[in-house]
């Protein structure tokens, strides 16, 4: 395919029989202004055969994550060729100067990653020693390069108000189709400063897992530096080895460690995939469903778990996991998690367990109709839409089919309050918590302004899947 692009300017002004030419040369083929029926659309906007996402010595990918006290540290990965060798992160209180005067240089630890859009190398720097509430200005080396200088503030004193976000699954059509779900976030929420995601970020398989990645840091944007990412690990960043053989097993993808520079305080055996931060006045509890239910480590998980929250000096506590404790979608149920996960966030009384994998909408509470928390929440980011359990539609409220959701997350003193929004901004779900301790948490439902259910209007997808709503 080729693209000719004109670069000739034309003169201010051009005589009658020249604008005459131009006008003819450059008119458009007349476009009857009928509908254009949707079409099945690939799951990446790269077409076959394109190499979209080559490394370079120019730094990409770059993406800011907490450290374990994202007060005074954070973790930094990017993105090179092979060519660049131990480059640097240089850091420095953020002035209104462009001189902002002498910056540390923070060393980097890299590894390699082989993928469609050839080979690279990512690199992890982890600040610390930070002060709190203050904004930093930093910078990536390249090869030869350097990133833009990014501002990224460290968490403020426990008791300063918090805005973050949780995103669903993201995984399917991401640059096409997640973008202006996240961006629209941004707009509700510019004051955040923290953003959960609950895993399949991307797809996988098929060979163009480095072009999804691409795509995501797309979606995500000046998000990625702008607020610090927390990402759990869905199933979509695992792959089978063994595919379809009594030895079949699930293998965390290259890109999870390379892609994230996370806190190092996982569980015994899945150490890369799990951790905890503290943010102001919240712990965030971050848990690998797909090692626990087909790994075997659903009870060090809970262990863990069980010890991380017992130790929680803060008000506030949330769990990360991609997997729901309670699925709505039809004909699923994660046991594994039920029985050894499920227990410890009733009994260390969690306040909000933000969930993915099913692709529709749902919030419920728990067995105890006594206690307001945990509140367990289902949402998806991205284009892939599945379709409500009967289950669901009896045990959760609201449910939501057909819908493209961010969730704004504000924690003030000893109220929480939760916003589920749709892709154009519209509120579908609202509620406060209240009350100084876990104990004392109540439930307030927040119904003004909030926009009607929506259920899936069509019988099948476009490629005739009745199980699916949209893919
Ligand atoms: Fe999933």
């Amino acid at each position: 395919m080729k693209y000719v692009v004109s670069t000739a300017r034309a003169p201010r002004l051009l005589p009658l029989g020249a604008c005459l030419l131009a006008a003819s040369l450059f008119a458009l083929p007349a476009l009857a202004e009928t509908a254009v029926k949707t079409e099945v659309e690939p799951n990446t906007l790269v077409p076959a055969g394109v190499m979209r996402y080559a490394p370079s010595v120019f730094p990409d990918r770059i993406i800011a994550s907490p450290a374990q006290d994202a007060a005074t540290g954070f973790g930094v990965s990017w993105r090179t060729a092979t060519s660049v060798d131990a480059p640097v992160l240089e850091i420095v209180v953020a002035g209104d100067s462009p001189d902002m005067g002498v910056r540390r240089r923070v060393a980097s630890r890299s590894a390699e990653l082989d993928g469609e859009n050839g080979a690279a190398r990512f690199h992890r720097a982890d600040v610390d020693g930070l002060q709190p509430d203050t904004l930093y200005a930093w910078r990536v080396q390249g090869g030869g390069t350097w990133s833009p200088w990014m501002h990224t503030r460290t968490a403020a004193a426990t008791d300063a108000p918090l805005t973050l976000l949780y995103f669903g699954d993201t995984q399917n059509k991401n640059a096409s189709l997640s973008t202006r779900v996240l961006r629209e976030a941004h707009r509700q929420a510019p004051d955040a400063k923290l953003a959960l995601f609950a895993g399949d970020l991307v797809s996988g398989g098929d060979g163009e897992d480095d072009n999804e990645w691409g795509e995501w840091f797309d979606a995500v944007g000046p998000l990625a530096t702008m607020v610090v990412n927390a990402p759990a690990p869905g199933n979509h960043e695992y792959w089978e080895e063994f595919e379809d053989t009594p030895q079949e097993r699930r293998v965390l993808g290259d890109h999870w460690t390379r892609t994230f520079a996370l806190p190092a305080n996982g569980a015994s055996g899945a150490e890369p995939t799990t951790y905890w931060f503290d943010y102001q006045d919240v712990r965030v509890v971050v848990l690998d469903g797909t090692s626990a239910l087909d790994l075997g480590t659903a009870e060090a998980q809970a262990a863990w778990l069980d010890r991380t929250l017992a130790d929680n000096p803060h008000r506030w506590s949330i769990a990360l996991v991609h997997q729901p404790m309670y699925s709505p979608r039809q004909d699923r149920e994660n046991r594994l998690l039920r029985e050894h996960v499920l227990p410890v966030l009733e009994r260390r009384r969690v306040d909000l367990v933000l969930q993915g994998h099913d692709h529709v909408y749902g919030r419920r509470g728990g067995e105890d109709a006594r206690r307001d928390t945990p509140q367990y929440l289902v949402s998806v980011v991205g284009a892939k839409q599945y379709r409500l359990g009967a289950q669901a539609r009896q045990d959760m409220d609201p449910t939501a089919e057909d819908t493209q959701l961010f969730q704004v997350i504000r924690i003030d003193g000893d109220t929480l309050r939760y916003e589920s929004r749709t892709a154009t901004g519209r509120l579908y779900d609202a509620f406060e918590l209240r009350g100084a301790t876990p104990a004392a948490r109540t439930l307030h439902e927040i119904t003004e302004g909030r926009i009607a259910p929506r259920d899936c209007p069509r019988d099948a997808t476009l490629k005739g899947r009745a199980d699916r709503c949209w893919e």
